[in-house]
């Protein structure tokens, strides 16, 4: 099973000779939101607070031409996201298109809709690929968190996957409603037959802001998480590969996000916005570039936005004297704009941080989660 892309097909090298506008990395992979939709409602959505209207949504030829302006660029994979990206009817050709132009194909869904037709069909056209959200191992909690009865057909979708003998990740966005039971939601994916299981806890910006105070676990639970995460490495180690991702807010350390902006990875949303991250849409500075009115290459290479925080240079103290600066990139942008108001501040996530206090009312004091009591 390929879980990455291996250079087997793609026609083009990736290779920053002839590059437009000199040093700007190559993009490896791009994130298609082919839809804000769908029918859970977790309240750490990564959709935007406000979303454009459904019917401004791009059209199948659109996304075609998406793709192959990605692919021209040098992008060797493609995340289909969302929302929830299967009640997109095109989704199958979407796919095949991108598999025609020798690109890896990953499937980011909550199983929903998910029926045998819909995977028989995604399976012809090649998907690689296929993540799949879970809230919590208990049917309840699972659905409580969701907001909808989904726990049920989640469980059936991944049979689905595993009979198609599609790599299979499993996804679970941590917080208080779930983080104590870190074991038994490892022992569920195992059963599940994950191949994959991708333990990260909330980001706190848009929905995840909005619902910070149900959502941020205490700092005793996120030290039983640590242990329980190197647990569930011992005992499942051997049979799934295990990512546990660690709250930024509790570590001191920010988080490489995106690895660098506008470094490795752009992201097209449903209405054929291009950004750096799926979250940027929220920052100040003129409207974001959009694949109806711009070439891909022209945004990656040229757009103010795209070159707004790429590099060090744009950096403040401490970050432009750090040692880490070119690990971490100083933090998450969005983050630092939606606690201090000044995207280009060094990540408060960051114990050096002037701004590192901002977090503490949110850390220091146990939370009772409110929303999923
Ligand atoms: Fe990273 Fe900046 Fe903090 Fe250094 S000061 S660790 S570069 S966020
Ligand atoms: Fe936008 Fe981190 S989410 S830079």
């Amino acid at each position: 099973r390929r879980l990455l892309a291996d250079g087997g097909r793609p026609a083009v090298a990736q290779t920053c000779a002839g590059a437009p506008g000199g040093p700007a990395p190559l993009p490896i992979g791009l994130v298609a939101e082919l839809t804000y939709r769908c029918p859970l409602r977790c309240g750490y959505c990564s959709n935007p607070v406000q979303i454009d209207p459904v019917r401004d949504e791009l059209t199948t030829g659109e996304w075609r031409t998406v793709l192959d302006q990605a692919r021209e660029l040098g992008v060797l994979q493609v995340h289909f996201s969302g929302g929830e990206p299967v009640l997109r009817p095109d989704l199958a050709d979407l796919v095949a298109h991108a598999r025609t132009l020798g690109m890896y194909t990953n499937l980011i869904t909550s199983g929903v809709g998910l029926s045998h037709g819909r995977l028989d069909r995604l399976g012809a056209a090649g998907i690689d690929h296929v993540q799949l959200s879970v809230q919590h191992a208990d049917t309840p909690a699972a659905d409580a968190i969701a907001g909808l009865r989904a726990h049920e057909r989640k469980i059936a979708a991944a049979g689905l996957i595993r009979r198609a003998d599609l790599p299979l990740t499993i996804n679970v966005v941590l917080h208080a409603a779930n983080v104590d039971r870190l074991a038994d939601i490892a022992a569920f994916a195992a059963d599940l037959g994950a191949d994959r299981l991708e333990l990260a806890h909330t980001q706190y910006y848009g929905w995840g802001l909005r619902n910070r105070a149900a959502l941020m676990p205490t700092a005793d639970q996120v030290r039983r998480a640590g242990v329980a995460a190197a647990g569930v490495h011992e005992r499942y180690g051997h049979e799934m590969e295990i990512v546990y991702v660690e709250p930024d807010h509790f570590t001191g350390r920010p988080k490489p996000c995106m690895n660098g902006w506008g470094a490795r990875q752009l992201a097209v949303t449903p209405t054929g916005v291009v950004l750096p991250c799926l979250a940027a849409q929220q920052l100040p500075g003129p409207p974001a570039p959009t694949v109806r009115r711009q070439r891909l290459a022209d945004i990656w290479y040229r757009s103010e936005l795209f070159e707004r925080y790429r590099g060090t240079a744009w950096m403040p103290s401490p970050c432009r004297d750090c040692e880490l600066r070119e690990l971490d990139f100083g933090g998450c942008r969005c983050q630092a704009f939606q606690l201090t108001g000044d995207a280009a501040a060094t990540d408060p996530a960051c114990s050096l941080s002037p701004h590192h206090g901002l977090l503490e009312p949110a850390t220091r004091t146990p939370m009772i989660p409110r929303r999923y009591a």
